[in-house]
């Protein structure tokens, strides 16, 4: 059975079949979980937050009163705020017939690690609170990603959510409002319980493009205006690619759907972002994209070809740890991987695009499985990557099992910084393809 919706670019292969765990019934798509504007039109709502540089956090949200002015107070102690920002910038945009309120996004610091801070937005309205992430391990980071806004949405938030942990990372596809912009407005809502109490960090998918021929050719209207990313604080010139660091982290967010060849601003900046990286400070590199580069499902099989061609090289001289992507609605892990061999000096890949939009699942893994592969199951969940210190990082993976989370594949992971036998080859030295 095949279903293609009408939005999608993409078909999403959604195959019942018996197979890969017996014991376990694939579960169906489920529908969409609206949420509407319930609060007054000049309190904050939509409210999420993301790291905007060392000890600073970003506080993004949206009033439909476009005259609420873009402050934040914020302090330690409940109701009470001591500090307050100025924002950078309101906008609001159009699309076709839809125009936003107005989207703040507000800088405040500098923060402690560690530390539970209480904030209000806009002068009035509900108080929230967010922890900052510790200066130094342990920290632990959520992930899934293609999330959408169904019932299996708010299932895999609810999982992720039940277990403490410092940042969450969306390896891209957020609302699949797939130009349908009162969605962007509906998932935001449905994401704020999470997303206004501790950071999510993003990157793209298809579904966050929403070009349209002419009048809209380079796309990211809604995303570019509501997810706002540390871009200028990594020197970046683009809200599609940019890095932060986090404990001992170094974490870059690439953009499957921005140019990536060797003339390109994001591959100059990717070389420029990881010569900078000191191992010494953080020892770990993640890297997220969306089109995975190491994928046998069958669904968008081969995608990430281009993207991985020319990028592949410079992740592994630079000894990158791990890369997560998404797309694909299932879970697979890989072994250490360089250009579709096994290596123990390259980065582990992981495709974690479970999080249970509307296309549902992806259940179709070509056969037989590739030696590369050594995990793979169509299931929603979620995944979670606890650093416990500079040489050791334990990813697991949590399935949704209806309303229950269980822990289906673990991993422990060396950092490749602490390994002898990959030092990270000279940065200085070129890489062959700069002489293309
Ligand atoms: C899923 O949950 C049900 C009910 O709690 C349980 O009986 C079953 O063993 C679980 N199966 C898997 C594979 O998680
Ligand atoms: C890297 O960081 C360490 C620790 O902060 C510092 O001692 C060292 O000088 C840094 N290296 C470079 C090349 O900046
Ligand atoms: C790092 O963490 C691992 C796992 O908890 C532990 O076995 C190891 O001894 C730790 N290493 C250091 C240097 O603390
Ligand atoms: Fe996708």
């Amino acid at each position: 059975m095949k279903i293609i919706l009408p939005n999608s670019i993409f078909i999403t292969f959604l195959i019942i079949a018996t197979r890969v765990s017996p014991e376990y019934t694939r579960p169906n798509p489920r529908p969409l979980l609206l949420r509407q504007h319930v609060r007054p039109d000049s309190h904050a709502e939509q409210v999420h937050i993301s790291l905007a540089g060392k000890g600073y956090m970003r506080i993004s949200w949206i009033t439909s009163d476009e005259r609420v002015k873009a402050v934040v107070e914020y302090g330690k102690t409940s109701g009470e705020y001591e500090a307050y920002a100025k924002g950078e910038r309101s906008i609001s945009y159009s699309y076709f017939l839809y125009r936003s309120g107005a989207i703040h996004h507000v800088k405040i610091g500098p923060l402690e690690p560690s530390t539970v801070y209480y904030y209000r937005c806009g002068g009035s309205g509900p108080e929230f609170s967010f922890r900052t992430p510790p200066s130094a391990f342990p920290i632990e980071f959520a992930v899934a990603g293609d999330l959408g806004q169904t019932e299996w949405t708010a299932s895999t938030l609810a999982h992720v959510g039940a277990k403490d942990y410092d940042v969450f990372l969306l390896p891209g596809d957020l609302s699949y409002a797939d130009t349908q912009q009162p969605l962007w407005d509906s998932f935001a809502r449905l994401v704020e319980p999470y997303a206004s109490s501790r950071p999510w960090m993003v990157t793209q998918g298809n579904h966050d493009v929403e070009s349209f021929p002419i009048i809209y050719p380079h796309g990211f209207k809604a995303y570019n205006a509501r997810w706002l990313m540390p871009h200028q604080e990594s020197r970046s010139t683009s809200n599609l690619y940019y890095s932060f660091d986090v404990a001992g982290a170094h974490i870059i967010m690439l953009g499957s759907y921005a140019e990536y060849n060797v003339n390109s601003d994001q591959y100059k900046w990717l070389q420029a972002d990881l010569e900078r990286v000191n191992r010494s400070e953080t020892p770990w590199i993640f890297v997220l994209i969306h089109a995975p580069w190491y994928n046998s499902n069958l669904a968008h099989m081969g995608e990430g070809e281009g993207m991985r061609k020319a990028m592949e090289e410079m992740l592994y001289n630079a000894r990158v740890d791990i890369v997560f992507a998404g797309h694909v609605h299932a879970y697979e892990r890989f072994t250490r991987v360089y250009d579709n061999k096994a290596d123990p000096c390259g980065p582990v890949h992981i495709t974690i695009g479970d999080g249970g939009n509307r296309e549902g699942l992806a259940m179709l893994f070509a056969s037989p499985t590739p030696s590369v592969s050594l995990y793979r199951e169509p299931s929603f969940g979620h995944g979670r990557l606890r650093v416990h210190n500079s040489t050791h990082a334990h990813w697991s993976w949590h399935r949704n099992n209806d309303s229950d989370s269980l822990q289906a594949d673990e991993i422990w992971l060396e950092s490749l910084k602490s390994s002898l036998t990959c030092k990270e080859i000279e940065k200085t030295s070129k890489s062959p393809k700069d002489e293309l």
